[in-house]
């Protein structure tokens, strides 16, 4: 393992002003984006609608310092012949992949579920380092049902799964993304919200520990500190700035370059105005910014709409959404922006 390389690697995905493109949606969660406006998901509909954001050169050359991708994408060319890979390359962004086969349910844990792909990993790292790829993500799901549920269980495990993960990714010379997601499906409180990824966060790093991952060659991704989207009581944008970022200090050690949040659900605007807000309480030991699917897509899918003489329009919009992102890397967001936008 060169530890040099990959910090290089991982600050590079945490550079200032720039944040990740999420879009490893599997097969079945693209599926269901693409049902909500009347695409057919086919894998050349998928490549088109994924070539249109790789293409918008301002928003990948200026704001978007790497993109994670589904193991279909990775292997697809563009329209041209182009490998996709390649053209994510020549923006100057970094490809990334998604190395985990999804969950299963968890034994033991009625409701709870465990995040499986580690046989074979070693092999497949090879393979996606081959085409181009040098950082992972696996993502690991914790939900907050009843108040028994998350078990120790299933933190315990999933832990382990995220360790056992990076620690494979180091070996194979990939940055991997650690991405421990509490849902934020339910109606608990943020106060809830914050024990329960305070948890998580502890185990997962104990585990990071006792796998030897260097801390220097990884991306943390997790959830921000947020009320349940059913909860009586919604919190401010101050509220979750400022919890989620009492959290991270006491769980996140120095040593790792850049935490880079998923979105998790939360509206494009609210997505971006929580990570604005925890830039501008600012002295942070690590780099904050993005790593959004849903908050950086659910406009250019919509302008899209599967249509080609909309490809502009869907770029603009992605454009949009990544810059405003970016300036909230830099906690220099504002609300107002937001109303000039894809003129
Ligand atoms: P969302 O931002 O839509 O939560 O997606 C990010 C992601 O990669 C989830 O695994």
């Amino acid at each position: 393992m060169n530890l040099t390389e990959l910090n290089k690697v991982a600050m590079a995905m945490v550079a200032p002003g720039k944040g990740i493109l999420a879009a490893d949606e599997s097969s079945g969660t693209i599926k269901k984006r693409f049902d909500a406006i009347n695409v057919e998901s086919t894998e050349e509909s998928r490549r088109d609608y994924r070539e249109m954001l790789f293409r918008s050169s301002e928003a990948m050359s200026q704001h978007i310092s790497g993109v994670i991708l589904y193991d279909e994408t990775i292997w697809q060319t563009a329209k041209d012949g182009t490998p996709l890979v390649k053209i994510i390359e020549q923006a100057g962004a970094i490809p990334g992949i998604k190395v985990d086969e999804g969950t299963q349910a968890l034994p033991n844990c009625p409701g709870e579920l465990i995040t499986v792909g580690l046989d074979k990993l070693a092999e497949r790292l090879k393979k996606y380092y081959d085409r181009g790829a040098r950082f992972a993500k696996w993502r690991a799901v914790i939900n907050i049902d009843t108040d028994n549920t998350p078990t120790m269980t299933a933190i315990h495990a999933n832990a382990h799964a995220l360790a056992r993960y990076a620690a494979l990714c180091q070996v194979a010379q990939i940055v991997p993304i650690v991405e421990p997601e509490v849902l934020m499906d339910g109606d608990h409180d943020i106060d809830r919200c914050y024990d329960v990824t305070q948890r998580v966060l502890n185990k997962t790093f104990q585990e990071l520990r006792i796998q030897r991952v260097a801390l220097e060659g990884m991306i943390l991704k997790p959830n921000m500190v947020v009320p349940g989207k059913k909860s009586a009581k919604q919190a401010s944008v101050q509220e979750v700035a400022e919890k989620t970022v009492r959290l991270l200090k006491n769980c996140v050690p120095a040593a790792v370059p850049g935490i880079a949040f998923l979105s998790g659900g939360q509206s494009d605007e609210e997505a971006t105005a929580h990570l604005d807000a925890m830039n501008r309480i600012g002295d942070l030991p690590w780099r904050l910014t993005f790593s959004y699917g849903r908050a950086l897509q659910a406009a250019p899918q919509k302008a899209w709409s599967g249509k080609a003489e909309n490809v502009a329009a869907g770029q603009r919009a992605f454009t949009h959404r990544a810059q405003m992102n970016s300036l909230a890397t830099r906690g220099e967001w504002k609300a107002d922006l937001e109303k000039k936008k894809a003129a």
